[in-house]
């Protein structure tokens, strides 16, 4: 994880105190700050590191599906479930387990996952023996997760358990020192990949319009725009004008009509790139998959899907 930024002294300092512990570390902040980074760094950073890490992101699985994702299933436990699968705890066992956006996690879901953290062992779905785990388990949220609780939609005891350690990753535009060190060590990783000549730097226009912008999106944004700049950049000086339009101050451009050329372009980049991988597509862009589908289908581009493997 690279960050020159004081803003982030406390967030380390909190960080390896937290891998030498076992206890449960829940990590907030905003979308693309480096949640996932962070887990994968405290992993590294903890006895376990010399067994696995897993991660699972809460949100993009149905309750029954999230449920056999970790804890495992029996052959014939449900329609569909045509052999044993042992389940994300039992695969990352003496290791880590990363529970991404866990405030999405269904409520039946969440009453198992704080049985098995109490008891360190659970019935896999459909089986008859209990199984025991030694698993740290590590969560993110973007959401605070006692507003959840307020509103019902998380469990206050399962609060308490997994966020025995909270540390919190501040937001892109809270760390200015870190946009500047991040772009030009973006600008060299995608030079190396992308660039028809060495970029040697950027624009006092340009540069000021990257500190100065909102990120939303945080790192992830970040490396989007700065692998757009050196794609775009007519030398080897980025300017303003080799810049996405939300940079420069402008609206995205036809936001009902159909993509700008310079939109489709890169979706077609980014679809090359991912092999035409949606999920993977959509993920370079910043975008979610339903809003990459909706552009493509508005700009009228058809690409052949990944094979999956
Ligand atoms: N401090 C950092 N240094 C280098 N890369 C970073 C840093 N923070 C985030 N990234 C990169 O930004 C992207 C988003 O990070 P990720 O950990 O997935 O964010 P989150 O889980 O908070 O959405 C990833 O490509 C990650 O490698
Ligand atoms: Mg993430």
């Amino acid at each position: 994880m690279l960050t020159v930024a004081p803003e982030m002294n406390d967030f380390f300092e909190t960080l390896e105190k937290a891998a030498r512990a076992e206890a449960s570390v829940l990590i907030r902040g905003e979308t693309g700050t480096g949640k996932e980074l962070a887990a994968r760094a405290i992993h590294q950073l903890s006895r376990r590191d010399k067994a696995p890490f897993y991660a699972v992101n809460c949100a993009s699985l149905t309750g029954e599906m999230l449920a056999s994702e970790l804890f495992g299933h029996v052959r014939g436990a449900f329609t569909g479930a045509v052999r044993d699968r042992k389940g994300l705890f039992r695969l990352a066992d003496q290791g880590t387990v990363f529970l991404d956006e866990i405030a999405e996690m269904p409520l039946d879901i969440q009453a198992r996952l704080l049985r098995v953290l109490q008891e360190r062992e659970f019935v896999p779905l459909g089986g008859s023996e209990k199984v025991s785990i030694d698993v740290r388990v590590v969560s993110a949220t973007h959401v605070s997760l006692r507003d959840a609780a307020d509103a019902n939609k998380f469990r206050r005891d399962l609060m308490f358990r997994i966020r025995v350690l909270p540390i919190f990753l501040p937001a892109l535009r809270e760390r200015t020192g870190d946009i500047e060190a991040l772009a030009f060590h973006l600008i060299g990783e995608f030079s190396k990949s992308e660039g028809d000549f060495a970029i040697e730097g950027i624009e006092a226009d340009a540069f000021d319009a990257l500190v100065s912008y909102d990120w939303p999106g945080n790192v992830r944004e970040l490396r989007n725009v700065m692998e757009y700049a050196v794609v775009m950049t007519d030398g080897p000086i980025i300017g303003l004008d080799a810049l996405p339009p939300e940079l420069r101050g402008e609206a995205p451009p036809n936001q009902k009509g159909s993509p700008a050329p310079s939109e489709v372009e890169r979706m077609r980049r980014a679809l090359t790139r991912a092999q035409g991988d949606r999920e993977q597509a959509a993920e370079i862009l910043g975008m979610s998959r339903s809003t990459l589908w909706r552009k493509m289908r508005e700009a009228n581009l058809s690409w052949p899907r990944a094979k999956r493997h």
